[in-house]
């Protein structure tokens, strides 16, 4: 498991101006409608008990109601208002043990508890798996997803390492800590979500059938090494290759005079951004649909965000896809980008251009 050493207060992170929201793309509307029909075939019947920790802008949620009883708990209250004005019971608060309880007085125990993209942004998991303990149903289900540290190594992809992401965890590692509140992983499914998420079915002991691909992935992750230092050694290495070909080949551009903005605006770009010290003088913008980053600048770098407009109208020779977790989704879109003569630049999971 990778865990920050050092972490901002979330209260700073998550709240009225919290600027990400799921439904802003196609394909994790899609990502969340197939694990709603997926409930919905295997877990769930008639007026069911469905709550999301974490539950955004009501994006999951919405595929569920109103056949089934839901409420979302999520502490962003941008975010949160939006499902509310789309007719989804949602919580603003933070998930933990006293909410929990509070959940549990106003509706008892649900079926369905899922979390995505949430456990890896809080710092007290165990606050978490308290209050699933809570409100869990006996036979009910955890779903949970969070980006898969196994997907990060591979693919050198160190700019998931950001502030909100408090944890990357391994298979190994959320094995260990859902068997300390007494559930069991029962089934694993990897997602494409986020550049490579994991997505673990949990219930309590003993009351379902184990999935073959848990011991698979347990096995494999033994045996790739992710319980031997040398293994993150060899993790060091490939980020400092990774940077160096970065800024050689904007380096190389800068010198051509050749035009460069960046796509996407996202939280992991700021990662590489700080670390590979990259600023204006070599990005001069970087382009971003969401209305609150718009006409501020990166953290840190201070690289101007444009809107996707202004992008559209001003088309770079080349664009930094930072985004590169919805490269299928954003190159559908581009297509006329690529043929105006603009080249992608990418740097997951090696830095090339397309
Ligand atoms: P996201 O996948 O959430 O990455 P991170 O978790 O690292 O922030 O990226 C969301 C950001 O990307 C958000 O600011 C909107 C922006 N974006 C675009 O500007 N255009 C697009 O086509 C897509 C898919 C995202």
């Amino acid at each position: 498991m990778f865990q920050l050493a050092e972490q901002p207060d979330p209260e700073k992170m998550f709240h009225s101006t919290y600027p990400f929201y799921t439904g802003s793309s196609l394909h994790m509307k899609e990502h969340f409608k197939a694990l709603a029909n997926l409930l919905k075939r295997n877990f769930l019947s008639p007026g069911a008990l469905v709550l999301e920790i974490g539950s955004n802008d009501g994006t999951f949620l919405e595929n569920l109601q109103p056949d089934y009883r839901c409420l979302g708990i999520e502490p962003s209250a941008g975010p949160a208002q939006r499902a509310i004005e789309r007719k989804i019971p949602t919580k603003i608060d933070f998930f933990n043990l006293q909410t929990a309880q509070h959940i549990y007085e106003e509706c008892g125990r649900a079926s369905v508890m899922t979390a995505a993209n949430c456990l890896c942004h809080i710092p007290d998991p165990h606050a978490v798996f308290e209050g699933i303990q809570l409100l869990l149903d006996h036979d009910g289900i955890a779903v949970l997803e969070d980006p898969y540290l196994g997907s990060v190594l591979s693919q050198t992809a160190y700019d998931q390492i950001y502030d909100e992401h408090v944890f990357l965890f391994s298979v190994t590692a959320m094995n260990f800590m859902v068997t300390k509140f007494g559930f069991e992983i029962f089934d694993l499914e990897p997602q494409w979500t986020h550049g490579g998420s994991m997505r673990y079915f949990i219930g309590r002991k003993q009351r379902r059938t184990i999935s073959s691909n848990v011991n698979k992935f347990l096995a494999q992750e033994a045996q790739s090494g992710f319980k031997t230092i040398s293994f993150y050694q060899g993790f060091k290495k490939r980020c400092e290759r990774s940077k160096d070909a970065l800024l050689d080949c904007l380096m190389d551009l800068k010198e051509k005079s050749s035009s460069v903005a960046g796509y996407a605006a996202t939280s992991k770009s700021t990662t590489v951004l700080n670390y590979c010290g990259i600023g204006p003088d070599l990005i001069s913008f970087i382009s971003d649909t969401t209305p609150d980053k718009q006409g501020r600048f990166s953290p840190g770098m201070h690289i101007p965000i444009y809107s996707y407009d202004y992008f559209q109208k001003n088309y770079p020779q080349t664009a930094v896809l930072f985004a590169w977790n919805h490269a299928e989704e954003i190159m559908n879109k581009e297509s006329a980008f690529r043929k105006a003569g603009g080249r992608w630049l990418r740097y997951v999971p090696e830095v090339r251009f397309e």
